[in-house]
């Protein structure tokens, strides 16, 4: 079967549109409508007009779209993609320390389950951490920052300000061993270092520039530079590839692949289209309240 022409006449005949994360595998993200990082991938699900959205990505990103436009049929292609870091807190341990610390503002990375999301005062993605953790200081808010603590103490660095940061990091990004970026620098001299704000403050302190996927992207397009060492998951570099073909991208280690956002096939997208099936659902009650502090997000972005 030629899975890409049944899904584009699936697409046309459901009025269906297909969302992927930069992290999905190459020919998904060519079979997408949109293709973006977290925050994008909300933004557009908020405001398609599509009845169906193909969420390729990972639980959390179809979960966030079914709460931001609860009218629309959410499915995700593979039901078991999850992110190891929303799997690091759980709302039980949220509640524990609402308790214990009941004046303190809990923001919570997008990369989270939605009753964790429930149970917050503000989301944030990788693209607006640094605005959203400054604007609740500057109110003179106490804050906790889960669960990625390596977003957390980048923000806390560059904001030269100190706050609670909750245990939980992306595997794929943490284990990024700095030694490997000097290694590349060796043998890449001129490439300009890319690093997401996932990894460890040694990895970042070798980048030259810091972003979200979009930002890392919109950089390589942009910039006169004509190779890039690249710090975040493999999937991103063919985005870049494809923006600016004559450029190169190295891979800073092959040890930047998330399992997760690789389950994602072709045939997978054509069977839950065409059954409509894997359908994302959120208890009313949560989604309600997780919507609250999505759309805080949204607002001070
Ligand atoms: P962004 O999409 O915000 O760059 O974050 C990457 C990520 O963690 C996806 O899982
Ligand atoms: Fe989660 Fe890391 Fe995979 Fe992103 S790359 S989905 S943060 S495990």
């Amino acid at each position: 079967m030629n899975y890409i022409e049944e899904i584009k006449r699936l697409k046309k005949e459901k009025n269906a549109c297909i969302l992927a994360h930069y992290y999905q595998e190459p020919e998904i993200q060519d079979i997408a409508d949109y293709l973006g990082d977290s925050l994008k991938l909300a933004q557009i699900a908020m405001t398609t007009s599509a009845d169906i959205i193909v969420f390729c990505g990972v639980h959390f990103m179809a979960e966030t779209a079914k709460i931001l436009n609860p009218k629309k049929k959410v499915l995700l292609p593979v039901l078991h993609a999850g992110c190891k870091m929303a799997d690091m807190i759980s709302p039980k341990e949220i509640v524990e320390y609402k308790k214990a610390h009941p004046k303190t503002k809990i923001i919570t990375y997008v990369n989270s389950t939605a009753s964790v999301k429930a149970l917050s005062d503000c989301i944030c993605t990788s693209t607006n951490a640094l605005k959203i953790i400054n604007h609740y200081l500057e109110n003179g808010d106490e804050i906790l920052y889960c669960p990625d603590q390596n977003l957390g103490k980048y923000a806390m660095k560059e904001g030269n300000v100190e706050f609670e940061v909750w245990k939980g990091c992306c595997p794929i990004h943490h284990f990024l061993d700095p030694k490997k970026i000097i290694e590349m620098k060796q043998k890449h001299p001129k490439a300009v270092v890319l690093a997401h704000p996932e990894c460890k403050l040694d990895v970042l302190d070798l980048a030259d520039y810091i972003g979200s996927t979009k930002q890392l992207l919109e950089y390589t397009r942009n910039q006169a530079a004509d190779e890039f060492i690249v710090c975040t998951e493999k999937g991103v570099i063919h985005a870049m590839e494809k923006a600016s073909p004559h450029k190169k991208f190295y891979l800073a280690s092959d040890t930047l692949s998330c399992m997760s956002m690789k389950y994602t096939t072709l045939k997978d997208v054509y069977e839950c289209l065409s059954k409509e099936n894997n359908e994302i659902t959120v208890e009313e009650e949560i989604a309600v309240k997780a919507k609250i502090a999505l759309d805080k997000m949204l607002e001070l972005s």
